[in-house]
């Protein structure tokens, strides 16, 4: 007697081992990895990260090494983040010639051509207080336009330097058009932004604070970066980034939030870039180190997940382990 009604289509025939690689729709490359690198002004080591096990903030004198080390495992950029000797109120040493992100890109485009090297751009790495803007203190404000000017020249100094793509990463209105303006006047027309564009106010940046020694020293984020349960917000966010001339876009953090990056591919045919954030680092991390998950296909899951959803480029912090096993 048959058990069932209709013929069965017979979805499992392309799943053995030899015709899955003929039929996988998403594919992951080390030609679609962005790898950070903190370069910590305050150390002569490393310095291991101790909320993101396996990952180290290194001294200026290294990063030239490092970066080559990125380009000889295939990875075609890294983004460059700065922690600095000295903060103060309004993050002077985020601009200044001499400063270390300035110092740290000319000391990796002295002998690296290859490696696109791109700038995170905010200033909460380079304040007293952590925050992202200009604060008033007696209102606890985060001041929006008197952060532009600010923005504006910390890019050109960026590109002055050597950079080849700024990275605006702190929300803040209109940033996006400021420093596309100060990059122009500065001659600096070919210096593309990547708009870190829809950025939620998530838990999950947590570690990299620790890395970055940019914990607020009052309130949060929640006046300027955006609400975890909004996404036609995130359309919102983003159009006006295109409008104001940003060339990538960025969707961060990324696993949880699948569905903004699809939307935002779907609807806006931009490259498209998402950041596995730190926070999505130590959870794998830390599951891994209990036996909980196996880490490597952990993070291939999780890396597939974003592509898959649409992201052309994923700013991670697997970047190096995920060339290596990729090259394999
Ligand atoms: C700076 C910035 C942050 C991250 C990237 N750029 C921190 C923040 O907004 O607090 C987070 C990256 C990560 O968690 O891996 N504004």
């Amino acid at each position: 007697m048959k058990l069932y009604m209709f013929p069965i289509t017979r979805m499992r025939r392309l799943r053995s081992s030899k015709f899955r690689p003929l039929v996988r729709e998403t594919g992951l490359d080390v030609k679609d990895l962005i790898c950070p690198v903190f370069v910590d002004e305050t150390i002569t080591e490393p310095r291991e990260i101790s909320s993101m096990p396996g990952y180290f903030n290194i001294p200026p004198e290294m990063v030239a090494d490092e970066a080559r080390c990125i380009s000889d495992l295939g990875i075609p950029a890294l983004i460059l983040f700065g922690v600095p000797r000295e903060k103060d109120e309004t993050g002077t040493h985020a601009y200044g010639e001499d400063d270390v992100i300035q110092n740290a890109v000319r000391a990796i485009r002295n002998e690296n051509d290859d490696v696109v090297v791109i700038t995170d751009l905010c200033l909460c790495e380079y304040t007293s207080h952590g925050h992202c803007g200009m604060v008033n203190h007696d209102t606890q404000e985060i001041l929006n336009d008197p952060t532009l000017e600010i923005l504006g020249k910390t890019a050109v100094s960026h590109a002055r330097a050597g950079a080849d793509i700024v990275a605006p990463s702190g929300m803040m209105d209109g940033m996006i058009q400021a420093i596309r303006n100060a990059l122009d006047e500065n001659g600096f027309i070919n210096t593309p932004i990547m708009s870190y564009a829809a950025k939620y106010s998530s838990v999950f940046y947590g570690p990299f604070r620790e890395a970055a020694k940019s914990g607020f020293s009052f309130g949060d984020r929640s006046s300027y970066q955006m609400d975890p349960g909004n996404s036609n917000e995130a359309l919102r966010e983003v159009e006006l980034d295109i409008e104001e001339g940003a060339d990538i876009i960025m969707i961060k953090p990324a696993v949880p939030y699948l569905d903004i990056i699809y939307r935002v591919k779907k609807r806006f045919k931009m490259p498209t870039a998402a950041y596995h954030v730190s926070g999505e680092y130590s959870m794998i991390k830390a599951a891994a180190a209990n036996g909980w998950l196996d880490e490597k296909r952990a993070i291939m899951e999780s890396l597939i997940s974003i592509k898959r959803a649409g992201a052309d480029m994923i700013l991670t912090y697997f970047a190096k382990d995920v060339a290596k096993e990729l090259g394999k």
